[in-house]
């Protein structure tokens, strides 16, 4: 069992290894913004501030760049570790 914290201020939940980020957070009663839930509207897109996650999907709907950014996708996200959060603007577009 692990922890994730919503970064800066918390709230701090209990994440499980066998379930992803997003439904951990929801169980625990906190909103956050989602849709699809297989990983590709980005709806719930967010930064991983540390701890590590892993994937169980072949590539999540985040391009290379976004995610050597460390942008994740909580609802297709195992935490491996203690994580830390921040809840993300989904970046624009490229004009
Ligand atoms: S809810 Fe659609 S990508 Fe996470």
């Amino acid at each position: 069992m692990h922890r994730a914290f919503i970064a800066p201020n918390g709230p701090a939940f209990e994440a499980p290894e066998d379930t992803p980020l997003l439904l951990s957070a929801q169980q625990a009663g906190l909103e956050m913004q989602s849709s699809c839930r297989n990983g590709t509207c980005r709806s719930c897109i967010c930064s991983l501030e540390s701890g590590r996650i892993t994937y169980r999907i072949e590539w999540p709907g985040l391009s290379a760049e976004e995610k050597a950014e460390g942008f994740i996708l909580p609802c297709v996200a195992y935490p491996l570790s203690d994580v830390a959060l921040r809840m993300a603007f989904r970046p624009r577009e490229a004009a």
